[in-house]
């Protein structure tokens, strides 16, 4: 065909976005080419969809895939919705994302970024999916763990070290790990109760706690309090060995909740931080 028949041809596709047939120039990218940081490898889309489930992601979030190559990952959560960001260093892998997200219909949704997940700022997102390598996700941990609290984190494979994850999923035979920035509760914390205020201590590694209070015949209850997001979640007994259970949000260095005691109705409760 005549190229001054196809142009219009060409041109009439571009402006409905309609995909075009891979010209010879169009780049194709290989399983196992190089990256700056690490190779691409896509994630099968049955681990893609799982993440997205793991994550909770609906669409009141903002996803963020760091390293996002082919663009699977923000245009599946595109296509739920989703506003999503991929980051990039390879230029025709963003090239490629942004014809693969107009031939998917979610161009106006999952936008890509040439760029360095190291030298890009992702805190506004509120689902941050990544394939990387440990190393890698290790070097991201400290950005990772300063996000909103409640920001949920999903890998592909790699771990955070010693940061257990939260939950662990598997689908024909390939892995993903969830994990959940919880709010920084490290220290003493005072609490006003309608019954009574007391000190908490709260000694906190990542999403674990344990907790000391110190107050007339308190003690902790047996299980350990928990922290999940900014939800805080933690039991004393008082000297009749009567449960007293404080569930509350985190804000900084403040708290506040509703306090259960013995099954009863719920009062409110506050706390801030001493140190
Ligand atoms: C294993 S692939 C994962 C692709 C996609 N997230 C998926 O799950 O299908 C890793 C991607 O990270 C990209 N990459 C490597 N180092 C990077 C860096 N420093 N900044 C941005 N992207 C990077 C690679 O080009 C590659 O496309």
């Amino acid at each position: 065909m005549h190229s001054r028949r196809i142009a219009p041809i060409l041109a009439f596709c571009a402006l409905f976005g309609i995909a075009q047939p891979l010209t010879a120039a169009e780049f194709s990218p290989t399983v196992g080419q190089p990256g700056k940081d690490v190779i691409w490898v896509p994630t099968p889309d049955a681990l893609v969809t799982r993440m997205l489930e793991m994550a909770k992601a609906t669409p009141q979030d903002y996803l963020v895939d760091l390293g996002s190559g082919d663009g699977r990952t923000v245009i599946a959560a595109a296509k739920r919705g989703i506003k999503a960001l991929g980051v990039e260093y390879n230029a025709d892998m963003v090239a490629l994302s942004l014809r693969n997200a107009q031939a998917a219909g979610v161009g106006d949704r999952a936008k890509f970024i040439q760029g360095d997940i190291f030298a890009t700022d992702f805190s506004d997102a509120t689902v941050v999916t990544m394939y990387l390598l440990s190393s890698l996700n290790l070097k991201l941990r400290p950005t990772l763990l300063n996000m909103k609290p409640g920001t949920r984190l999903v890998s592909h494979a790699f771990t955070m070290g010693d940061w257990t994850p939260d939950e662990t999923a598997s689908i024909e035979g390939y892995t993903a790990y969830l994990w959940i920035v919880p709010a920084k509760v490290q220290g003493s914390w005072q609490i006003s109760a309608p019954t009574n205020s007391f000190d908490i201590i709260l000694d906190q590694t990542y999403q674990k706690l344990a907790g000391k209070v110190s107050g007339s015949g308190l003690s902790m209850g047996k299980e350990e309090p928990t922290i999940q997001g900014n939800v805080v979640a933690f039991t004393v007994l008082d000297s009749s060995g009567r449960a007293q259970r404080f569930r509350g949000t985190v804000s900084g260095d403040a708290m506040e909740g509703t306090v259960r005691v013995q099954d009863k109705t719920d009062a409110k409760w506050t706390a801030r931080r001493m140190k």
